[in-house]
């Protein structure tokens, strides 16, 4: 329990916070890399770079401060990050290195600003938020390797098959060395590859395409330009070789509550397409109305178009939308363009009941995201993943 006096500091702090947050988790960065590599290889550098991890922390810790008496406010932010720590494979002892440096960061950039007494009051709120992450990571760890297949941990998978799926996206099927089950993973999430790359370790996070139950967990990546891993995956990993895998984590997944008749309507953008692929494999069957609309630049980065195709041949309800932005000449898609909110009303069913999932690109998702609102689709009933770091999806 925090004293008032904590809480009172704190929350004094939230604007000078608001003026410096950034600034500070910019300085926590490098700081903690010096002095803790070890914790470097969890960190993905883009993400740095791009600034979209820093201000996702110092969103994160600002939300926080200003909440501090009315935590529940906030509670909901927390699966995110609970799932994505334990994605990655964060552990208790790694919390005081971040405290550490995160309590030294502000005490640089603030200067005389940050008394001792703003200091012990954050040290002592920080551990508080610490102790929940801790907790909550403990139980998902627990509950990922105690369900049947499941694992702690990283596990040995041989990639059995790798398949290109457009000429930019490639798949691999991932089965375990030791032979034993896989965990019933929820459409939608991701597992994490631990790779030593030209002598640097590191990690990403790969969503599952395939529906659950299958004898592999497949993942289909994305050759980015410049990309250290996918470039890799690509170019070197071959069938047979072996890679170690984090167990599948993640809460961008179907709602289980959801009525049968609810329409599911997925809307993806490039390799955004990867967990509504699971998704779709899994609902199909379901009888679940489902409407399928995919973005790609033209046909020959259109992965899974095949097997889209093929699932609505089987199953009436899914009824697939394809756009392009860039046509070649001989794709045939059925639009031309980028989804916009005229395009997706047009999709939707007049009472707008739907689950709406998506995708892709920030530019896309931020278009998305604004056309499901104007076509008037409860805020509740739109989800999103980001193939990174949580960003912000309307400008306020
Ligand atoms: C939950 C989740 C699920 C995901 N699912 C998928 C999926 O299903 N399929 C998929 O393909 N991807 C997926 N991703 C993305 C994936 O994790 C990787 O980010 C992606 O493969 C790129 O990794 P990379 O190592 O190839 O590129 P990186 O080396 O991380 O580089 C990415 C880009 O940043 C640039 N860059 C790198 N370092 C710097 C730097 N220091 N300064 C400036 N620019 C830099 C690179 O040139 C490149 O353009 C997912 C991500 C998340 C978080
Ligand atoms: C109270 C403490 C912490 C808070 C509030 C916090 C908050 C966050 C937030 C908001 C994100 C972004 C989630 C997203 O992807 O949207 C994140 C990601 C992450 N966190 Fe934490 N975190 C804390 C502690 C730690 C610790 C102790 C570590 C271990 C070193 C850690 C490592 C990471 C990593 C590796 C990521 C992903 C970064 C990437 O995308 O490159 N965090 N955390």
């Amino acid at each position: 329990m925090l004293s008032a006096q904590t809480i009172a500091l704190v929350k004094a702090t939230v604007p000078v916070l608001q003026e410096h947050g950034e600034a500070i988790t910019r300085h926590f960065y490098p700081l903690m890399f010096r002095e803790h590599p070890e914790v470097k290889a969890f960190f993905n550098e883009a993400h740095q770079a791009g600034g979209a991890q820093p201000r996702a922390l110092a969103g994160a810790v600002l939300a926080y401060a200003a909440h501090i008496d009315r935590l529940d406010e906030i509670a909901g932010a927390l699966p995110r990050i609970i799932h994505k720590h334990v994605a990655l494979g964060i552990q208790p002892e790694h919390y005081p290195i971040v405290g550490k440096c995160l309590l030294q960061a502000i005490r640089e950039v603030l200067g005389a600003a940050a008394t001792d007494e703003i200091i012990a009051a954050w040290a002592e709120a920080y551990q508080a938020l610490a102790e929940v992450l801790i907790g909550a990571e403990a139980q998902l760890y627990q509950a990922n390797a105690e369900q049947p297949g499941g694992w702690r941990g990283e596990r040995a998978m041989r990639i059995a098959r790798k398949e290109a799926e457009s000429e930019v996206i490639t798949s691999f099927y991932l089965e375990p060395v030791d032979g034993g089950a896989l965990p019933a993973f929820q459409p939608g999430q991701y597992l994490t590859l631990v790779l030593t790359i030209d002598g640097q370790p590191t990690r990403r996070n790969y969503s599952l395409s395939d529906a659950p139950g299958r004898p592999w967990l497949r993942i289909s990546v994305k050759r980015e330009d410049g990309g250290k891993v996918s470039n890799w995956l690509h170019d070197q990993a071959q069938v047979g070789d072996t890679l170690q895998a984090l167990a599948p984590c993640g809460d961008f997944v179907l709602d289980a509550q959801a009525p049968a008749e609810r329409p599911l309507v997925l809307v993806t953008g490039g390799v955004g397409i990867t967990p509504a692929m699971s998704m779709l494999e899994a609902a199909a069957p379901s009888g679940r109305p489902i409407r399928f609309i995919h973005a790609a630049r033209h046909g020959g980065w259109h992965a899974f178009a095949q097997r889209v195709q093929a699932l609505a041949a089987q199953h009436p309800n899914v009824q697939p939308f394809f756009l392009y932005d860039e046509p070649r000449p001989q794709d045939r898609p059925d639009a031309v363009g980028r989804v916009d909110a005229a395009l997706l009303a047009a999709q939707l069913p007049a009472d707008r009941d739907v689950d709406l999932y998506f995708l892709g690109p920030k530019p896309f998702m931020q278009a998305v995201h604004a056309a499901g609102l104007a076509a008037g689709v409860a805020p509740e009933r739109l989800r999103w993943e980001f193939f990174g770091p949580l960003e912000a999806l309307q400008a306020a």
